[in-house]
């Protein structure tokens, strides 16, 4: 394909990473069953104070109104990242190689701010058709509420111990995982129910809304196991 416009050629950077793979019709189907095979992680306190409320205000049940704000502060620790990533690569500025390794994080942390920002827009297109009303306590302050709590706690913790900042997003990756491959089980006519496309030029289109919801929570999997791969070497050296 020739790119011709500025525009494409900014979508089409070919150092941007585009986040994780997109997967086919019997891919998703194996994704769901691999994360319903495999057990929830032990969540620590921290993880668990933020699951809490959102259980309480939003309901036990998935939803897509839950999903929007899960994704509204799923953004927050990548974003804290990638902040404490330039302040590292300030710091080595006399170590160019290092730098460069600690611009190579920061440049992942970006792409799967971006995965999120998309999965956000899904659901907030999502909610929208389905003609849910979202008031200002439960989807304005309370997510800003909780988001503020969790970009803090991710930036200190990243400060002090890196490797518990990455836990604590590989347990908020794999609760929105179980999350999202869970509600798809439980509504089985989400299969017949056709993606409606909004994003497809930028995030793919789906036969059905359960495989757009596979897809994201394959992503979630994806966003889960690079926390984890991070943790066993959580400071850049
Ligand atoms: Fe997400
Ligand atoms: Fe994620």
């Amino acid at each position: 394909m020739t790119i011709t416009t500025a525009h494409h050629t900014a979508y089409r950077r070919p150092e941007a990473p585009s986040g994780p793979p997109k997967l086919d019709r019997d891919q998703l189907r194996r994704a769901q069953q691999d994360t319903m095979d495999t057990p929830r992680m032990a969540y620590g306190l921290l993880a668990r104070m933020m699951f809490k409320p959102v259980d309480l205000l939003y309901g036990k049940q998935g939803s897509y109104t839950k999903f929007a704000m899960l994704e509204i502060i799923a953004r927050v620790p990548y974003q804290a990242w990638e902040r404490m990533g330039y302040w590292a690569v300030h710091r080595h500025a006399g170590r160019s190689a290092l730098a460069r390794r600690v611009f190579e994080r920061i440049v992942e942390a970006r792409a799967d701010q971006d995965n999120e920002q998309w999965h956000l827009l899904i659901m907030q297109d999502l909610v929208q058709r389905s003609g849910h009303k979202q008031g200002w306590l439960l989807h304005q302050a309370a997510p800003w509420l909780i988001a503020f709590f969790y970009y803090h706690v991710s930036w200190v913790l990243f400060l002090v111990r890196p490797d518990w900042s990455y836990r604590l997003n590989a347990e908020f990756e794999d609760h929105a995982e179980h999350e999202y491959m869970t509600f798809v089980a439980q509504n089985p006519d989400l299969d017949f129910v056709p993606d409606p496309g909004t994003y497809a030029a930028e995030y793919g289109r789906y036969r059905s809304v359960a495989d757009l919801l596979r897809q994201i929570g394959h992503d979630e999997r994806t966003h889960k196991l690079d926390s984890l791969e991070s943790m066993r070497e959580p400071r850049v050296r």
